[in-house]
């Protein structure tokens, strides 16, 4: 039985009270819901708060990026015993990196195999474009993103895979949960044939692209899709309490 995963990603959004006001305004309803697991995804400057006012309660904590070097000469960046120290997921290859950040398959491979190494549990996102979409390409696409990613990784600990397909992140145009549900099917099988199918049938497989409180039910009813990486209404919190809690009564 794979638990249910909701996290949110907060993107380069709230300053540090900001980040305060809103875990503040989440934090007593979250932490009561259960059978889901809760975690946000905060900037780094606001991990270290956040993690203290979460302390003792049932939500986890990610990071959205990390540097694939341990320390040294990188000025600006975030190395994975910084945050190893601080919080339990990370967020790696989301498609705003790949895009913005020139993030490729070798680069993401290079930060699954870091975070792994010092325990923290990643979140790997992996997702078509709209033209490849349009093109027929999707299977060919996630099944090449998942093979660059994880390769020559032989232990992937408590990887969470996030499909994302990137015309649906921040447009308000989500894929349906019939599409995402056999996409994920499909990455599934991927990881089956990668790995083998005790492990494929472990990990958990989220949808992620415009998930609102109206829309969550739609997908975490389906049978592949293992929960949802939230981003613009994970930022509010009525929005993102009610998220959970749908989640938490259909996983039921
Ligand atoms: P969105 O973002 O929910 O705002 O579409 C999702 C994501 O990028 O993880």
């Amino acid at each position: 039985m794979r638990v249910l995963m909701i996290a949110g990603n907060w993107k380069m959004n709230t300053t540090i009270s900001e980040a305060i006001e809103l875990v503040g305004e989440m934090l007593p309803g979250l932490d009561e819901i259960d059978g889901v697991e809760k975690v946000i995804c905060p900037p780094f400057i606001s991990l270290a708060i956040v993690k203290e006012l979460i302390k003792g309660s049932s939500i986890r904590l990610g990071a959205q990026n990390l540097y694939f070097e341990e320390k040294g000469a990188y000025t600006g960046e975030i190395s994975p015993l910084m945050l190893a120290d601080l919080c339990e997921f990370v967020i790696i290859g989301h498609s705003e990196r790949r895009q913005y950040f020139n993030e490729t398959g070798e680069i993401v491979n290079k930060k699954l195999r870091v975070a792994l190494k010092v325990g923290l549990k990643p979140i790997l996102c992996i997702g078509e474009r709209l033209e490849e979409n349009e093109a027929g390409r999707t299977e060919e696409v996630v099944t090449e993103q998942l093979g660059s990613s994880l390769a020559g990784i032989d232990y992937l600990g408590d990887l969470v895979i996030a499909y994302e397909p990137v015309w649906a992140i921040g447009t308000g145009k989500a894929a349906t949960g019939k599409q995402s549900n056999e996409t994920i099917g499909l990455i599934r099988s991927h990881i089956a044939k990668l790995y083998n199918e005790s492990f494929a049938q472990e990990v958990r497989i989220l949808y992620g692209g415009s998930v609102t409180a109206d829309n969550i039910a739609e997908f975490v009813q389906q049978s592949e899709i293992d929960g949802a990486l939230v981003g613009g209404a994970s930022l509010k919190a009525d929005q993102f309490l009610s998220i959970v809690k749908q989640t938490s009564e259909i996983a039921g």
